[in-house]
């Protein structure tokens, strides 16, 4: 099987070395020559544990290669993926397709012989017969059909997400598209990895109900935790008790600063914007959406409030900037909403991030700086913040940490420590949905 991915980001380089390791041949071709001539010298862009190694044996055994050479590579294919980015467009919420599009342009004029399309990228219902349009308008005579085949992987863990997957979703219109993604992903079938074949507009909606859904879960955990706190409460013990229950499962009830990242932020408002563009209320993810967003200003008021109700001039040390552990992404990361109202109020901050911080100095305020060791973070400062929860911050020396610290605040956003350990080494220690209040029973 010849594959070309369009868009070699987090899903399209992800996916194409894993098909590759299928056994297909891949290349996966992106507009960003910068990208592709780190590819080619073999260099990974983005950090995912286990991909370099990944990528390498696949392009040593011949299976796996990058180019920008749209017009060589797309004629030879028997199935074409477009993995381009789907962000919020600027200014009304709806996911911006013009990547979809402009990839789909591009590619029309190269397809020779029977070629499926397919739409790997998280689109609005609807988007693939638009992009099944625009090939026919470009190319009259080419014989093709295009599918919809949404990516759930999550960064950080992307490989064994695909390699083996809860499900793949498979949208197809025709018998001929079904059985050539069905032997592309037969490698799947020795896992039994259930595969479920739709159609297009199922397939484009489970994407995003399923964002939504465990979107959902967060915020509502969330909301919660605020109840934890003004009831003695410990969220923990409330998340365990309900997830326990298996019509509930334990995944995604974690308190914290909010959810963030390259998918639920934009899904759950292209959602949104989707029902309201079809006329039908979508209630529940709206308040999803702002639930999230009230989360994010509470933390800054709870790092606010343990400083004593003011964070001007103090030094706050920030543990972690990306949206999660185990990946570079910085999109929508909480941290780019806390950290600039923070700064804001006169707030002197240092980060600190394994991976994240080339990326989050471009995206945060100048005055904030980044320091390469996490321990220069903390000497002397006011407060510390772990923002993100990475492994090297969950067995933290605290009490070198306390001792170097020239305040005793520690917020802990994701719930890593234990109140009551942190409370013996000596710091005034806030969390989410697990401090009560002075006199609150526990
Ligand atoms: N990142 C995730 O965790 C994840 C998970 C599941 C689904 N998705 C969805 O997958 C899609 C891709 O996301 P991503 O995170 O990989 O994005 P990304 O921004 O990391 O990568 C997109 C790539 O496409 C390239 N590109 C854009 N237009 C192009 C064109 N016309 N020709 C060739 N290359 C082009 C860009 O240069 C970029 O390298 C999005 O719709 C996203 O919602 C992402």
């Amino acid at each position: 099987m010849n594959v070309v991915m369009v868009g070699a980001g987090y899903v399209g380089l992800v996916s194409g070395a894993c098909f590759a390791e299928f056994g297909a041949n891949v290349t996966c071709l992106d507009n960003n020559e910068a990208r592709i001539d780190a590819l080619q010298a073999g260099q990974i862009p983005i950090y995912e544990p286990g991909l370099e190694d990944l990528v390498l044996r696949n392009v040593n055994a011949g299976r796996l290669a990058f180019s920008t050479d749209l017009a060589e590579e797309v004629g030879k294919a028997d199935l074409v993926f477009i993995a381009v980015g789907t962000p919020t467009r600027r200014g009304d919420g709806h996911a911006d397709l013009q990547y979809v599009y402009g990839a789909a342009e591009n590619i029309a004029q190269y397809l020779q012989g029977y070629t499926v399309v397919v739409n790997k990228s998280t689109v609005p219902v609807g988007t693939a017969r638009e992009v099944s349009r625009i090939i026919r308008n470009s190319n009259p005579d080419v014989e093709f059909d295009v599918a919809s085949n949404p990516e759930f992987l999550r960064e950080g863990s992307a490989i064994s997400d695909f390699m083996r997957p809860d499900r793949v979703v498979i949208g197809v219109e025709s018998g001929q598209a079904e059985s050539r993604l069905r032997e592309l992903y037969r490698p799947l079938n020795l896992i039994e990895a259930p595969i479920l074949i739709t159609s297009l507009e199922s397939a484009e909606l489970i994407k995003y109900a399923s964002n939504a859904f465990l979107a959902t879960k967060i915020s509502f955990i969330n909301e919660m935790s605020q109840l934890c706190e003004k009831t003695g409460a410990d969220v923990h013990a409330v998340a365990k008790g309900m997830g326990l229950d298996g019509r509930i499962g334990k995944k995604f009830l974690h308190a914290g600063p909010g959810y963030g990242g390259s998918c639920f932020p934009k899904d759950t408002q292209a959602l949104v914007r989707m029902a309201q563009e079809h006329g039908v209320s979508s209630r529940i993810v709206e308040a999803v959406v702002e639930v999230n967003a009230s989360q994010k200003a509470r933390m800054v008021a709870k790092i606010r409030e343990a400083l004593g109700g003011s964070e001007a001039g103090k030094t706050i040390a920030v543990l972690g900037l990306t949206f999660k552990p185990e990946t570079d992404d910085m999109r929508d990361a909480p941290a780019l909403a806390i950290l600039p109202a923070l700064a804001d109020k006169g707030a002197i901050i240092r980060a600190h991030d394994p991976q994240g911080m080339a990326e989050a100095k471009t995206l945060l305020p100048k005055s904030i700086q980044f320091v390469d060791n996490m321990e220069s973070a903390v000497v002397g400062a006011d407060a510390v913040v772990i923002m993100t929860e990475w492994n090297q911050y969950r067995g933290l020396d605290l009490e070198k940490i306390r001792g170097s610290m020239k305040g005793d605040v520690f917020v802990d956003l994701r719930n890593v420590y234990e109140p009551i350990l942190m409370e013996e080494h000596g710091f005034k220690y806030t969390c989410v949905g697990r401090c009560p209040p002075p006199g609150a029973k526990t």
